[in-house]
């Protein structure tokens, strides 16, 4: 099925208020969405099902499987957004080479416990990315994951915090317990959210606790256990935390060189032909100051129409039309100036 079909499917449940059938599809969107890779996606859909659960109460029926939930795992469930594997590879994302050597050695380190433990040497597992949006947190969360063959709690921080004023100690507790005893990844995306406690508490004490609670968690972390945290705005974050992560990598905007790569990847999932060098020059220049993200958008978008275009011209040479991705590129960077 495409995507349209699951959004008639959702429309028609909707429209006939008829809500066990209207979760079933848009969880079946949500699978789609994590089948064809479209991660960020399946997220997003997760996290507005949570809210629209948490605010209204009333999604699941009573009297259904769900409902019968022990009070506890349901309340566990809510703050943590999905238990993923990845098949992600350090091949599978683009980033500076220093960086790159930093993440390898973590890899490492991480397939390596028993040889560490073993000359009393520490395990370095908790990784912090920052950086702009669109240049690869989450899918560098992603290559871990695929790389240590690890499964990997996604956590919402935003729902921690804000789920009950004064327990957010407790609520973090609980997550890392359980993702300690699986011994697998959690993965705090928007760890910035940490610093909305500010805003909730004048006198700065459940934000002190909060803090509190993570740096104790971080010193009983054990060693097969792993924390990964993203965040766009390390500004946001309490100093005494930034300093417990054992690697800090900062994710950037590509390059003109970094842009040619993942133009170069993207190309070759899909068996395009790769443009002449001038042109090719020519569109990586348009695409500075770009995302990661929004290049790969756009030129996936470029690559469809072109698709189409050759269609209905039975023209059958698949090479992406640069006029058509030029002018998504100028509409991108419109709609990025806008926000
Ligand atoms: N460094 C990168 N290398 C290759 N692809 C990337 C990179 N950064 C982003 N992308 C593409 O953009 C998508 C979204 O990036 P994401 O990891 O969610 O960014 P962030 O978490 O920093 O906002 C990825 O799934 C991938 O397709
Ligand atoms: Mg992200």
């Amino acid at each position: 099925m495409a995507q349209i079909d699951y959004i008639q499917k959702i429309a028609e449940h909707g429209l006939d208020n008829d809500k066990d059938k209207l979760l079933k599809s848009l969880y079946e969107l949500i699978d789609y969405y994590k089948n064809t890779k479209k991660i960020n996606m399946a997220i997003q859909l997760q996290t507005a099902i949570k809210d629209a659960k948490r605010k209204s109460g009333n999604l699941t029926r009573v009297g259904s499987d769900h409902y019968f939930n022990k009070q506890n795992d349901r309340e566990i469930d809510n703050l943590i957004i999905d238990k993923i594997r990845s098949e992600y590879k350090l091949e599978n994302i683009i980033i500076e080479k220093n960086v790159q050597n930093e993440l390898t050695q973590f890899i490492k380190e991480n397939r390596s416990i028993e040889l560490l433990q073993k000359f009393n040497l520490p395990v370095s597992n908790k990784l912090l990315l920052h950086g702009p949006s669109g240049c690869g947190k989450t899918l560098a969360s992603y290559v871990v994951a695929g790389e240590l063959a690890k499964e990997m709690y996604v956590v919402n921080l935003g729902a921690i915090v804000s789920s009950k004023l004064g327990e957010t100690s407790k609520n973090i507790t609980k997550v890392f317990k359980k993702a300690f005893h699986e011994k697998c990844i959690i993965f705090i995306d928007e760890f910035d959210s940490l610093g909305k406690i500010r805003d909730y508490n004048q006198d700065h004490g459940e934000m002190k606790r909060v803090v509190n609670t993570i740096l104790q968690l971080f010193d009983y972390l054990p060693e097969e256990a792993i924390v990964i945290a993203a965040t766009n705005q390390e500004n946001m974050l309490d100093d005494a935390i930034t300093r417990r992560f054992d690697l800090n990598l900062k994710l950037t905007i590509p390059n003109k060189e970094k842009i040619q790569s993942l133009i170069e990847l993207t190309l070759k999932k899909g068996n395009f032909n790769k443009p002449h060098k001038r042109q090719l020059n020519d569109i990586i220049n348009q695409c500075q100051g770009l995302s990661y993200y929004s290049i790969q958008k756009t030129l996936v978008n470029a690559i469809k129409r072109t698709l189409f275009e050759n269609i209905e011209s039975k023209n059958l040479q698949m090479k992406v039309d640069l006029n058509i991705w030029s002018k998504l590129i100028k509409s991108e960077k419109k709609a990025l100036k806008k926000d």
